[in-house]
């Protein structure tokens, strides 16, 4: 993949959140996220590469717009996956609280798991506890793998975990073994990012949430030299068949970040919608708007925050009027 594509994607979710923000705290998700999808689609149009979605909107006959199997791109350039998530954060957006953002996930044709619509258990760390946790051992194990890697106690450990019910004796656990949780509403695709950046207060997040967020969340987490498992959880027998389709025969099977995105090169870009730990959300002043995204490639290891700065008149068709 091209260096460059890094820039051409950034552009991609700052285009997304910058029509999505227009609806925060309108208790519309469904326009936020429509708004996002569209923006983004228009966007991906002028980026050189030849991108196929394989994480996206859904299948071709339940989404008009970045369904699992379009075409992105202008035709030219690498020939690459494409995980998006236009709004990771719908009900995050329409409430307007934390942590909502636009991301997108891309690699060489081939190498990202087209992770199904289901449920991931998931673990994901930053670069110090990168190879010192595992999945399948017991939280307390993991908890004290992490203390000892961020050099901190348990008692000063903060787990994000998100807020539901099937998450009641995993957040028990956690508190029994003395370390502090951070229960989150929706967003684990931040919450897993948040565990690689030490200002951000996080330092473990664990807890079942949607396989393709899984994937998006994976890339990051390689950009960062961070790790992620997860875990698919299928609940029905047709899930359990979508499993075996996709060659998993044991859903139980550790999907370890070599799974979950091969090779060593990747790129991952998020543009914050709402406020967060890591990116501020999208400000509009009058005829300008702000945004701040996160931009980082595996192969290089180079991680960018980058300031945008938009002149709303030049750019009316990602900006919902009143
Ligand atoms: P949206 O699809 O509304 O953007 O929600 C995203 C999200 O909160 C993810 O971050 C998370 O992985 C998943 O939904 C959790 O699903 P559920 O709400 O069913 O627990």
């Amino acid at each position: 993949m091209e260096r460059s594509l890094t820039m051409e994607l950034v552009r991609v979710t700052e285009a997304a959140a910058l029509a999505s923000a227009r609806w925060m705290g309108r208790g519309k998700k469904e326009e936020a996220d429509d708004a996002a999808t569209t923006a983004m689609r228009a966007v991906f149009d002028t980026v050189p590469m030849e991108g196929i979605v394989v994480i996206g909107e859904g299948e071709m006959d339940e989404a008009p717009m970045l369904y699992i199997g379009e075409k992105l791109g202008q035709g030219n350039g690498p020939q690459v996956d494409v995980a998006v998530d236009p709004l990771e954060g719908t009900n995050i957006v329409a409430k307007g609280t934390w942590n909502a953002l636009t991301v997108l996930a891309v690699a060489d044709r081939g190498n990202l798991l087209h992770a199904p619509d289901m449920y991931m258990d998931k673990l994901a760390v930053g670069p110090k506890a990168a190879g010192k946790v595992d999945i399948n051992a017991p939280v307390i194990d993991n908890l004290k793998a992490v203390a000892q890697a961020n050099g901190k106690d348990i008692s000063d450990l903060v787990a994000c975990v998100m807020d539901r019910e099937r998450h009641e004796k995993l957040i028990h656990e956690i508190r029994e073994a003395g370390a502090r949780i951070k229960l989150i509403s929706d967003g684990d695709v931040a919450g897993a990012i948040n565990t690689a950046f030490e200002h951000t207060g996080v330092d473990i997040l664990f807890g079942i949430g949607g396989a393709p967020e899984g994937v998006i969340a994976a890339v990051a987490l390689k950009c960062l030299g961070g790790d992620f498992q997860g875990r698919l959880v299928p609940q029905t027998q047709e899930e359990l068949d979508r499993c075996k389709q996709m060659g998993i025969i044991d859903p139980s099977q550790v999907l370890r970040m070599n799974d979950l995105v091969k090779g060593d090169d990747c790129i991952f870009a998020a543009t914050g919608v709402t406020d967060g730990e890591l990116l501020q959300g999208v400000r509009f002043t009058g005829t300008r708007a702000t945004t701040q995204s996160l931009v980082m490639r595996a192969k290089s290891g180079t991680v960018r925050f980058i300031e945008g700065q938009h002149r709303l008149e030049r750019k009316p068709e990602f900006v919902v009027k009143d």
